[in-house]
């Protein structure tokens, strides 16, 4: 790669991505419908019902392992009221903007579903209340990764060329030959959105966790759902690199060998089940 490419202009592209038009319109629409600063549970539904194609994802999504509700959900209004305007606002995300990512990384999805999988099981281990909002955390943590892709697509294939070659994570190689990280872009894209603190930590931080302030639980939760599902090999993530986990988020999670056991179980059922793709 020639010149990397510099900081304050990456961020307005990145920022600037509601624009193109290349997006499917479904992003669009939903890229604007999440800079209103109120939206109500009827707006979404209403938006949601209106599109068969949407409607069907989502309650594909919402019955499947990573939610917990298995084949429980028969409505758009009752996944809304089930598991909050937020986590249907991330999971509307997740949707257009896997899907928009599949093409280019096969497997991307994969491992962002088996990483929610695990952050809920987590969750749900620590007792935490919304278990269901760490997993939209694991659901969105790389998408960075997507929007890089999507924006600067002859850069990130190199870039991913140099990680393969030289047996160093993606990450690293981003540091190396871009101006930001995915989780930078990430971080710019979910304040841009307003979404919840803990969501704008956990995807902005999920390589550093001890750098969370207001939501470090969370972050320690998707850092480590990230490390286990590479390690178990599901899904690709860009490459085939498996950091260790931060002694900051071991400490904060003190996760037993049982409680890891099952962690590795239901992500592995959920891959077997096929439910998720
Ligand atoms: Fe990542
Ligand atoms: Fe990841």
């Amino acid at each position: 790669m020639a010149d990397k490419i510099d900081l304050q202009k990456m961020r307005a592209k990145v920022e600037g991505i509601n624009t193109l038009p290349t997006l499917p319109s479904t992003l669009r629409q939903i890229s604007v419908m999440l800079e209103k600063p109120r939206l109500t549970m009827d707006e979404i539904a209403r938006f949601i019902t209106n599109d068969p194609a949407l409607t069907t994802k989502v309650l594909k999504m919402v019955n499947s392992a990573a939610y917990g509700f298995p084949g429980r959900i028969s409505s758009v209004s009752h996944a809304i009221m089930l598991l909050g305007l937020n986590v249907i606002r991330g999971l509307l995300l997740g949707i257009s903007v896997f899907e928009l990512m599949q093409k280019n990384m096969a497997g991307l999805w994969e491992h962002s579903l088996s990483c929610a999988v695990s952050a809920r099981c987590i969750a749900q281990q620590k007792k935490m209340k919304e278990p269901e909002e760490v997993s939209i955390c694991a659901l969105l943590h790389d998408i960075g990764k997507a929007i890089v892709m999507l924006q600067y697509p002859a850069e990130y294939e190199q870039i991913l060329g140099k990680a393969e070659k030289l047996g160093i994570s993606l990450y690293d190689a981003e540091k190396k030959l871009l101006a930001a990280t995915h989780a930078e872009v990430g971080l710019w894209l979910a304040q841009k959105w307003r979404f919840p603190p803990n969501l704008v930590e956990a995807i902005g931080f999920h390589h550093q966790p001890q750098s969370a302030r207001q939501a470090p639980l969370e972050t320690s939760i998707v850092h480590v759902s990230d490390i286990l599902v590479r390690a178990r090999g599901v899904g690709f993530a860009g490459d085939y690199f498996v950091p260790a986990v931060h002694p900051a988020a071991w400490d904060m999670l003190r996760l037993s060998d049982e409680e890891i056991r099952t962690v590795l179980i239901q992500v592995e059922d959920s891959v077997s089940s096929g439910e998720e793709n």
